[in-house]
């Protein structure tokens, strides 16, 4: 291992390693992912879509602790919110949820952000008729 995990605060190694929603969910109704071009890293998020409202979510992340943490906590954080509410979330979310991250890792939780939104897209690109009433935002990734 390569990482210092003394950079992590308790909630942050709690979530890194005993990780929730790991995994896929067969047949979701939108998959997500993307990678960070900087470190290579991997985050797939699937989510479960019912009557508008993310019913289940799940990842599965090739990367570090923080990517990891990021990752699970983005996953129950969302769990139950309206895709229009899911649109507006923000790594800074995940950020605060965690106790905070070490500066140089902000981006991990920005993967996270990134993740969810490509798998909104995906749910929406094969549902038009709801992009249409709700437009995904493009907000600005970054800390
Ligand atoms: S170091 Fe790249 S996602 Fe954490």
């Amino acid at each position: 291992m390569s990482e210092s995990y003394t950079l992590y605060n308790q909630t942050v190694m709690d979530h890194f390693l005993n990780p929730r929603n790991l995994g896929d969910l067969p047949e979701a109704d939108g998959v997500g992912e993307v990678g960070a071009a900087a470190c290579g890293d991997i985050m797939k998020i699937s989510l479960r879509i019912e009557e508008g409202r993310i019913k289940d979510a799940r990842f599965k992340t090739f990367g570090c602790g923080s990517a990891i943490a990021s990752s699970s906590m983005a996953t129950e954080l969302i769990k139950g919110r309206t895709i229009e509410e899911a649109m507006h979330f923000s790594n800074q979310e995940v950020v605060q949820a965690l106790g905070g991250l070490p500066p140089v890792k902000i981006h991990c939780s920005v993967l996270a952000e990134e993740a969810l939104k490509a798998a909104l897209e995906d749910y929406l690109k094969k549902h038009p008729e709801l992009a249409r009433k709700t437009p995904l935002q493009s907000a600005p990734a970054g800390a």
